[in-house]
C-alpha cells in the first residue's frame, strides 16, 4: 500500500513506456515488504536538467537513468562513482539526503550476468560487436575483469574511441570481421541494438561461429543470432541476466538490502514469456 511515508524510486528515458523495472522492483520490494514504489517518468531531453533537480525537491530516493540520458546526466549531479565516471555513463542515482550519486550498475550487471553462468573472464578472449553505450560497460567490466577485449563496430570511428578511452585499463584491438579473428575468440559479445526487430541484418555471419564459442547477446528476449549459436551447440548467454543483475545492483544501492535475485528473475521470465 502506498503511504505518506513511502519511497519513491524512479527511471528517467525516452521512450520509457516498453521499461521492464518498474515491474521487477516493485515485486520485488513488495516481496521483502519494503515501503517502495518505483515509477516511469518520461523525460524529454530538454527537460532532463529540471527532471533531476526534482530528484531534490521531490525527496525521491533514487532513479534508473535509461536512453537517451544515460552520459548528459552526469553534468547535473554531485558525486559520480569511479567506474561511472570511467565509462562516462551513469545508470542509476541515489538521492542521499539532497546529494545525488551516480553509478554505473551495468558493468557488473554483465559480469554478474556470465559468472552466473560458471562463464571466467581472466585471460579470455572476448569480441565484442558494437561500440554504442551499453558495449562502453562491457568493455570497461571485461578488461577490469583481466578478460582481452576485440571490438568490431560498423561505424570504424566509434570503436577506436572506445579503444582509446579504455586502452589504459588493458588489452583492446580493433578488428575486421574475418575467420581469423573468431579462431581466437572465446566469448562472442553482440552489444549492437541488432536482433530485436523482425527485419534487422546479423551482427555477425554466423559462419564464423563455432560450437566452442560462449555466445553472448545483450539484446533480450531471445533474438535470431542466440538460436543459430544454440544450433551450432555453443554456450549460450542472454541478455536477461545483465538487465536482472544491473537491476539488482541498483536495488541495494538504494534501500541497502541485499535484493531477492530469485523473485527477481521469475518476475522477467513470467514477463518475457507472457507472449
Ligand atoms: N540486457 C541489458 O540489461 C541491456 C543493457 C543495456 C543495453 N541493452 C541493449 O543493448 C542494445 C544496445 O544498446 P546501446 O545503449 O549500446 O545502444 P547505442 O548506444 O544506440 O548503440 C547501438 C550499437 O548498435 C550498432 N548498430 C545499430 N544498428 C546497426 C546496424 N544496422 N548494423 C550494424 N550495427 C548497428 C551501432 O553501430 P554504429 O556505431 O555503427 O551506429 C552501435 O554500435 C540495445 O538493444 C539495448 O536495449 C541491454
Amino acid at each position: 500500500m502506498i503511504t505518506g511515508k513511502t519511497k519513491i524510486i524512479g527511471i528517467f528515458g525516452d521512450p520509457i513506456e516498453h521499461t521492464l523495472s518498474p515491474l521487477i522492483h516493485n515485486e520485488a520490494f513488495s516481496y521483502l515488504g519494503l515501503d517502495y514504489c518505483y515509477v516511469a517518468f518520461n523525460v524529454k531531453k530538454d527537460k532532463l536538467k529540471e527532471a533531476t533537480e526534482a530528484i531534490r525537491a521531490l525527496n525521491i530516493r533514487g532513479v534508473n537513468i535509461t536512453v537517451p540520458h544515460k552520459e548528459t546526466v552526469i553534468q547535473y549531479i554531485d558525486e559520480v562513482s569511479d567506474e561511472a565516471k570511467n565509462i562516462g555513463a551513469v545508470n542509476t542515482i541515489l538521492n542521499n539526503e539532497g546529494i545525488l550519486k551516480g553509478f554505473n550498475t551495468d558493468v557488473n550487471g554483465f559480469i554478474l550476468s556470465l559468472k552466473d553462468e560458471g562463464i571466467s573472464i581472466k585471460n579470455k578472449n572476448f569480441l565484442i560487436l558494437g561500440a554504442g553505450g551499453a558495449a562502453k560497460a562491457i568493455v570497461y567490466g571485461i578488461l577490469k575483469e583481466g578478460g582481452k577485449v576485440y571490438i568490431y563496430n560498423r561505424t570504424p570511428s566509434k570503436a577506436l574511441a572506445i579503444k582509446e578511452k579504455f586502452k589504459k585499463f588493458g588489452f583492446i584491438e580493433i578488428v575486421e570481421m574475418d575467420k581469423s579473428v573468431t579462431e581466437k575468440i572465446d566469448v562472442i559479445v553482440n552489444a549492437t541494438s541488432l536482433g530485436l526487430k523482425k527485419d534487422d541484418p546479423m551482427p555477425l555471419n554466423p559462419e564464423l561461429i563455432k560450437p566452442e564459442h560462449v555466445y553472448c547477446d545483450i539484446v533480450y528476449p531471445e533474438t535470431p543470432l542466440m538460436r543459430e549459436a544454440e544450433q551450432i551447440g555453443c554456450k549460450v548467454v542472454g541478455g536477461i541476466g545483465m538487465l536482472l543483475w544491473q537491476a539488482a545492483f541498483a536495488f541495494k544501492i538504494w534501500t541497502e538490502v541485499e535484493a531477492p535475485i530469485e523473485i527477481m528473475k521469475k518476475t522477467l521470465n513470467k514477463l518475457l514469456t507472457k507472449d
